[in-house]
């Protein structure tokens, strides 16, 4: 039985990744921040099918310390997917420090201290680490210059680390395109999301289930390390 980390997997992509993980035999931790009843709920929900399937844990992940006091609490594990993410626009002439630390330290920071921190753990299992990145780590959405950096950096690192750490652990990535919309400060306005879905040589958003599907391929793909795979509907064609 693998044991996977999900963070921020109590909901959207990652919640969709938490159960698609589950429903193949692994056991989940669920890493929520605010989420808390949602991350409850998947927890009873999946550790009704499989008891003690199913734990959850809360942290604050653009705080440095609080990374490693997460990764200390967990001694047995197979797979780290890096989700949680925050997404909003940046316009450069407004950007400023708090915005850039912010995605910063939760889009890039917290991913690699999580690896680092817990990279012996996951080498003991020849485990696997798997980015969320996005396909805006190589092409800029604009207006958000922060979080294409930190994503674009997210891809690099998952090279990187997917060199440094071999043999003993994978390193992939999946970029997503457009999945789900934003919410909150991010919302798209109707001709934005209809501009965006123009884009899409298969015309319409991906799901959570497509993004899962992926997790779980490269979690299965012994011979996969320092790939990522953009699951985008052909938007990349396009832009
Ligand atoms: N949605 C899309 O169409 C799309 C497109 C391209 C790429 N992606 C990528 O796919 C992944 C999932 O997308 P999504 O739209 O489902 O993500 P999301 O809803 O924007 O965020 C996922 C989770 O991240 C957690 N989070 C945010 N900031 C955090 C922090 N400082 N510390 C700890 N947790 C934090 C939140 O947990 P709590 O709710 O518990 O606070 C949130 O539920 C992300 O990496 C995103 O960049 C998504």
């Amino acid at each position: 039985m693998k044991t996977a980390l999900i963070t921020g997997g109590a909901q959207r992509i990652g919640a969709q990744i938490t159960q698609t993980l589950h429903e193949n035999g692994c056991n989940v931790i669920i890493h929520y921040r605010h989420s808390e009843q949602a991350a409850l709920t998947l927890a009873q929900q999946l550790n009704s099918k499989r008891a003690n399937s199913a734990t959850t844990l809360q942290a604050e992940l653009s705080d440095f310390d609080t990374i490693k006091i997460l990764s200390d609490t967990i001694d047995n594990l197979d797979i780290l997917v890096n989700n949680a993410s925050v997404f909003y626009p940046t316009p450069v002439d407004e950007a400023n420090q708090d915005s850039w630390n912010q995605i910063m330290t939760t889009n890039l920071m917290a991913p690699f201290f999580l690896s680092q921190s817990l990279a012996p753990t996951l080498s003991k299992k020849s485990g696997c680490i798997i980015n969320i990145v996005d396909i805006h780590a190589q092409r800029p959405l604009k207006n958000h210059s922060i979080y294409n950096i930190s994503k674009a950096g997210l891809a690099m690192m998952t090279k990187t680390l997917a060199k440094e750490l071999a043999p003993d652990i994978r390193v992939c990535g999946v970029s997503p395109g457009s999945i789900l919309w934003p919410e909150n400060e991010a919302e798209l306005t109707v001709e934005q999301k209809n501009k965006m879905l123009n884009k899409i040589a298969l015309g319409k958003q991906g799901s959570a289930q497509d993004i899962a599907n992926t997790v779980l391929f490269l979690a299965n793909s012994p011979y996969i390390t320092g790939q990522i795979i953009s699951v985008d509907g052909g938007r990349t064609l396009n832009q």
